[in-house]
């Protein structure tokens, strides 16, 4: 990938109407269940995101047939629940660990072999979480040492089995939701705390029965999915750079539109008010079976916060853009529970920590958090990691540092949020390519 360096300069206010691009949790699944389902599924709003274009391409290998009308749409022609067909070549699912973990469950289940690679950063990612669960299904899969590449081996007799995952995560709960649909039985997942649920909806959505609960999801293998459209929601996660951003830089006003509200997304906004943050919702309606609204965030100064524990997990992909939030708001933000953070992309705990060090922020590490004084922020070089997630946090960091804050290795940004750069610019970023 071509190395790419960004400088974030003071900037804003933050004006206007804002549309992010689509949801990647509903992008990767609206692909997933259209390839193996009966019938034709037409997606609108699909994440032209590497790595949700990373699980296409894999699907397209295994003899599904896409066709793109225009961007942000696909048409995926299902091959129902039996008609993939092995590929010789390796699976690359570049940074995407939902493309990973959730292939694993699928290809469990299949009659041929695969072997799924990822990029230097899924490469060090942790597979065990769900090859181990998948393995007491009696799926076969090979990792190395616990990470990538993960061999996958065919014509296992998969069984039905409860599990209760050690941590809360949509990727091991869909990974083996996905493999029960090829089981004999009943798959059972019961969490230690709910986490998205787009898995068991589309399940839902596409005529699986499913029973589900906040915590809970219980399916039998051996029914038959039909092909549905879906429409994917503006992702929160991407929304959320430009809900901090507005809640930091002083004047701004901007609203968000039709942003995917899933009550286990928008732990982030339950923080942002704890401190002070001023965001309503708008427009709040329903749009292929899941909550959307208008985010109207005008700037208001912000104060430190004990983040409370249980809104930990619905806001595990936004923690890069609280920490910022924390560094300028007034006294100290105390975030613990946050374990998971640091096998993400990158470390996200060690990334943000020794990024916001070098702009002169003070903040302490803990092995599930950091405990952060809120000041001024100053420039500095600083490096993403090749996280798509702290590239965008220290763009919002840029905004309002007393010098320019250079961030390193930016490519990854693509993963997720395509053409972040322009939409921050005609927001008010001053964020140009170095
Ligand atoms: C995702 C679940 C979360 C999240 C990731 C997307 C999903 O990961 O961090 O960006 O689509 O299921 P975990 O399940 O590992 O918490």
């Amino acid at each position: 990938m071509r190395r790419v360096d960004w400088t974030s300069r003071a900037g804003g206010p933050l004006r206007g109407g804002i549309v992010v691009p689509g949801d990647k949790s509903v992008s990767h699944r609206a692909l997933m269940f259209g390839a193996i389902a009966e019938g034709v599924t037409h997606i609108r709003g699909f994440l032209e995101g590497e790595d949700t274009r990373a699980t296409a391409a894999i699907l397209g290998q295994l003899g599904v047939r896409f066709e793109t009308p225009s961007a942000g749409e696909r048409v995926v022609h299902g091959v129902g629940l039996h008609g993939l067909r092995g590929s010789v070549e390796v699976l690359d699912c570049g940074n995407a660990g939902t493309g990973m973990r959730l292939l694993a469950g699928l290809l469990a289940g299949q009659a041929f072999d695969s072997t799924l690679v990822g990029d230097e950063s899924l490469s060090r990612r942790p597979m065990r979480r769900v090859t181990d669960p998948l393995a007491s299904m009696g799926a076969s899969i090979d990792t190395t040492d616990g990470k990538p590449p993960l061999r996958i081996h065919g014509g296992a007799a998969l069984h039905g089995v409860t599990y209760h995952p050690p941590v809360a995560s949509a990727q091991i709960k869909s990974a083996l939701l996905l493999a029960g649909l090829y089981a004999e039985g009943f798959t059972e997942v019961v969490e230690p705390h709910p986490t998205r649920d787009y898995t068991e909806s589309m399940l839902k959505a596409f005529g699986w029965p499913i029973d589900y609960s906040p915590g809970r999801a219980r399916l039998e293998g051996g029914h038959v999915l039909r092909a549905v459209d879906v429409d994917v929601p503006a992702d929160f996660s991407s929304a959320a750079f430009f809900v901090v951003a507005a809640c930091i830089v002083p004047g701004s006003d901007v609203r968000l539109k039709a942003v995917g509200l899933n009550p286990r997304r928008t732990g982030l906004l339950a923080a942002l008010r704890l401190m002070g943050a001023d965001i309503v919702v708008e427009n709040e309606r329903r749009s292929g079976g899941e909550p959307i609204g208008d985010l109207v965030v005008r700037y208001a100064p912000l104060h430190g916060v004990e983040l409370p524990l249980e809104v930990v997990p619905d806001m595990i992909d936004e923690f890069p853009a609280l920490f910022v939030a924390a560094a300028v708001a007034d006294g100290t933000t105390t975030i613990r529970g946050a374990a998971e953070l640091r096998v993400k992309e990158s470390d996200r705990i060690a990334s943000m920590a020794s990024g916001l060090k070098a702009c002169g922020v003070s903040i302490e590490e803990l092995p599930d958090g950091a405990i952060i004084r809120g000041g001024p922020i100053g420039g500095g070089h600083i490096d993403s990691h090749g996280d798509h997630r702290i590239a965008m946090s220290f763009a919002i960091a840029g905004l309002v540092a007393s010098a320019p804050i250079a961030i390193g290795d930016c490519a990854n940004v693509a993963t997720s949020f395509p053409g972040f750069m322009e939409l921050a610019n005609g927001a008010g970023f001053h964020l140009v390519q170095a």
